[in-house]
């Protein structure tokens, strides 16, 4: 499940108001493009105050979103009114949406229960604003904690799910994502956030930062319920497919159950994992970063763990000229298993392969898959 999630606040340079049509405007725009990259039981939160939030719902809706709540977070320690003119600002909305009115959306009904003492979660959450900790690696101006964005990971996506933050910020978002074992994707326009962003990153790498942070953050009957919940947390099977390599590496390969994968191409942009089956034909899987197809195998593995990794932590790629790789951790070796509807013939694959693109030798490589997206394709 692919969450996307997206802030616009009002406090920086980048929102200064130029009226209605252009809010809508680039409200329809943004929200077009990430509507295509979202999957179809995935979900949206966008957060934002009354300048820009009641446009959002509105090109919701005429996009075929379908809202399914709107959370007012309320703050415990929200600043005093100095003016004394109107209500102190205490509270900030959000909205949750799902891409499609007939496909059903994940939620954790249970573990939300659970946090507001066995009864019903609300629509209205009582967290605090951000407090200092969460500053260590510099300054935002609207760097939400990580309470709240650690509420609505659990309660939307599953463990290893992907999640997108096209206004990252400080990517608060991807914080409280990897700390849960979630994927994480940002985007901004200021080096100086991306910049703020790597720190963090880095900073929760040390796993004792890590676990000071997920015993630090809010929302939880105690310190420990966190990563209590996150060891047993069900996480949805998957299993990866083995791809078209050499005869000789496929003895090897599949006596391994850890794999490294590129996470960025040559230029230095971030690849999608797994590799997209969209524009396949025939089970053929397109290898990140190149365009040679490769067949699949009938090697199949269940999934341990998938992280993302900086090379100084990879024995053997400190010196790659590549920063960051994915690490996919099997519970076991790869098993053939024969319920998989693939060619199995590997010499015979090359052999077609090579023809179609008439190529003299080939250097196969291992490339793995999602079973899931496979018979999707099928
Ligand atoms: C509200 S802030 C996000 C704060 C973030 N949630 C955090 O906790 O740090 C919105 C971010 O969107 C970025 N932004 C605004 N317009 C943008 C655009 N058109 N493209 C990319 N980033 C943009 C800003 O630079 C800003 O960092």
């Amino acid at each position: 499940m692919i969450l996307i999630f997206f802030l616009i606040y009002k406090k920086g340079n980048w929102d200064k108001s130029e009226g209605f049509d252009f809010i809508n405007d680039f409200n329809r725009n943004w929200l077009t493009k990430v509507r295509e990259k979202l999957k179809d039981k995935g979900t949206i939160w966008i957060s934002g105050t009354y300048h820009n939030i009641f446009s959002i719902g509105q090109i919701l809706q005429e996009l075929d979103f379908k809202i399914l709540n709107v959370i007012t977070w309320e703050k415990n320690n929200p600043p005093p009114n100095f003016s004394c003119r109107f209500f102190t600002h205490s509270a900030e909305l959000i909205i949750w949406a799902r891409k499609k009115e007939k496909v059903p959306h994940y939620y954790n009904y249970e573990l939300m229960k659970k946090l507001n003492g066995n009864k019903q979660m609300k629509d209205v959450w009582k967290l605090p604003a951000i407090a200092g900790w969460e500053k260590s690696c510099g300054k935002h101006p609207t760097q939400k904690p990580l309470a709240v964005l650690t509420r609505i990971i659990l309660a939307s996506t599953q463990p290893n799910a992907w999640i997108l933050d096209p206004f990252a910020g400080s990517s608060t978002t991807g914080i409280a994502a990897n700390l849960a074992n979630r994927r994480y994707l940002g985007i901004d326009m200021e080096t100086e956030f991306l910049e703020i962003s790597k720190a963090r990153k880095l900073e929760i790498e040390n796993p004792e930062i890590a676990e000071t942070y997920c015993k630090k953050i809010n929302g939880f009957e105690d310190k420990k319920q966190f990563q209590t919940y996150l060891q047993v947390e069900p996480k949805p099977k998957e299993k990866v497919v083995l791809g078209y390599t050499r005869s000789k590496d496929l003895a090897t390969l599949t006596k391994m159950n850890t794999f490294y994968f590129h996470s960025t191409d040559k230029q230095n942009n971030f690849l999608e994992f797994p590799y997209d089956l969209h524009n396949a034909k025939k089970l053929v899987i397109y290898s990140g970063g190149r365009t040679k197809a490769f067949y699949l195998t009938s090697f199949c593995g269940d999934i341990a763990s998938i992280a993302h990794k900086h090379k100084s932590k990879i024995e053997g790629k400190e010196n790659s000229k590549t920063d960051y790789y994915f690490e996919i951790k099997l519970k076991d070796n790869f098993k053939e298993e024969s319920t998989i509807n693939v060619k199995s013939n590997l010499k015979k694959w090359m052999k077609e392969y090579s023809e179609e693109y008439n190529l003299k030798s080939v250097d196969y490589l291992p490339v793995v898959t999602f079973l899931e997206n496979i018979f999707l394709k099928e």
